[in-house]
């Protein structure tokens, strides 16, 4: 089946970038389709290590054409310290390996600066963003004063930029009382990426679908995670793009029939990074076992995650909204050491059960969740085929299937490649 959407099942950083790796090492294609540099994946080939914020990590595979969809927000900066990076490690990164939509919007350094300015103005109510300024971006694409990749073709690139920078500098200075920007400054900058980015630039749309009917493999990558999608998330606690699937269709310009296969990523636990709720939550050694044999630190921000017990009716809600065909469970080893496990299959608000995620940041703040207990292993699952998996391991991944209702097919029980276990 050619078209694979790749997503993340969770609040992010399910591991994703080892399953997207292994994927693309056998794609054609490899295509971002929303967010932008506030994405960290981490991936190790040859026992080289390697991070990615804004290019698919299918770029170290010579065959792979890399594609970053309208749908995203692109800082050209960061975009271009990525590929010169790669390009120091000996990766080749001409415009035949990668192709940027024309529609994609640009991260301007006002949005790093409203990004920063609007967390502080928030105080306690922040929503603990990477300062990207990601959300300022998406801000200016819906409100249709967004600079995209196909302003920097036009001649008046520098002039759309100065104007753009002069009507930021009013809200920075009279709404934050944060320091203005100098427009021409800005301009230079910007017109010297343009001339770096113009060959790139491309309409990826038919590219894309004419690789589809042509029967070649497309990886489209999800960033992020559905919790923290902007429509179906714990809103107000979410990232500013469409991060599940159906933000897939719309931020590649393919059609949902492109796409055959969707796999979720998810976590064997559960972790969050920035504020928000987490009804499973630990916040005691179990919590501090997650952090520590999981080494859960953001990529991006460095900041520490929050864990706690998987919550499945979380990824039951994110098997319905994403139409999930299969799930790839991750970092299971992790749990290996805990005697006793526990998973969430509901929630109790008041006198009542839900059994379904109520997507809403508000409402999750009084939901105390309803726990099974399974027992745990001690094995540190040094192993590559399901036989071999500890009894009590199986069942806990039988467990997640019949609550889930989705098989899964994918398990990885370390970081290398060959620390993965088909079914
Ligand atoms: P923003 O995307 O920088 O606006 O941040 C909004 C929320 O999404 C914050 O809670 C971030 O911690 C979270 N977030 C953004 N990108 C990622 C990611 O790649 N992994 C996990 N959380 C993320």
């Amino acid at each position: 089946m050619p078209g694979t959407l790749i997503i993340g099942a969770q609040w992010g950083d399910e591991a994703k970038g080892k399953i997207t790796d292994m994927l693309a090492s056998k794609a054609d294609i490899v295509a971002r389709y929303q967010g932008g540099d506030n994405a960290g994946h981490t991936v190790v080939v040859g026992g080289q290590t390697w991070k990615f914020h804004l290019i698919p990590s299918g770029i170290l595979y010579p065959r792979v054409l890399c594609v970053l969809g309208n749908g995203m927000v692109i800082n050209p900066k960061r975009l271009w310290e990525e590929l010169d990076s790669l390009s120091a490690r000996g990766v080749d990164i001409s415009p035949s390996r990668l192709k940027i939509s024309r529609q994609a919007h640009l991260i301007m350094p006002y949005h790093l600066a409203l990004d920063g300015a609007s967390e502080a103005a928030l105080g306690q109510a922040k929503i603990g963003t990477t300062k990207r300024g990601i959300g300022p971006a998406y801000m200016d694409k819906m409100s249709r004063q967004g600079l995209r990749a196909w302003d920097m073709l036009r001649p008046d690139f520098r002039q759309r930029v100065i104007r753009a920078v002069e009507q930021k500098n009013i809200w920075l200075e009279r709404v934050y009382a944060e320091p203005t920007l100098d427009p021409q400054a800005v301009a230079d900058e910007y017109a010297g990426y343009a001339e770096r980015m113009r060959p790139y630039i491309a309409d990826i749309s038919p590219l894309l679908y004419d690789a589809y009917v042509a029967g070649k493999e497309l990886l489209y990558e999800g960033g992020q995670g559905t919790l923290l999608d902007i429509d179906l998330g714990s809103y107000p606690y979410v990232t500013s793009s469409s991060a599940s699937a159906g933000g897939a269709a719309a931020g590649l310009g393919i059609g949902p029939r492109c796409i055959d296969r969707i796999i979720g990523v998810a976590k064997s636990y559960q972790t969050r990074v920035g504020s928000g709720p987490f009804p499973t939550e630990l916040l005691d050694e179990i919590g501090d076992h997650m952090v520590d044999r999981g080494a859960e630190f953001g990529t991006t921000t460095g900041r520490r995650r929050r864990c706690g017990w998987l919550d499945l009716a979380t990824l039951r809600y994110s098997a319905r909204v994403n139409g999930l065909t299969e799930i790839a469970l991750t970092k299971l080893d992790v749990l290996s050491g805990l005697n006793r496990l526990r998973t969430c299959n509901a929630y109790q608000v008041g006198g009542e059960t839900w059994t379904d995620w109520p997507a809403d940041g508000e409402a999750l703040e009084g939901c105390a969740p309803v726990y099974e207990e399974l027992p745990g292993w001690e094995e540190d699952l040094a192993v590559s085929a399901w036989e071999e998996l500890p009894a009590e391991t199986r069942a806990y991944i039988a467990h997640i299937e019949q609550r889930v209702g989705v098989p899964v097919k994918l398990i990885s029980v370390g970081p290398d490649r060959d620390q993965t276990i088909y079914r």
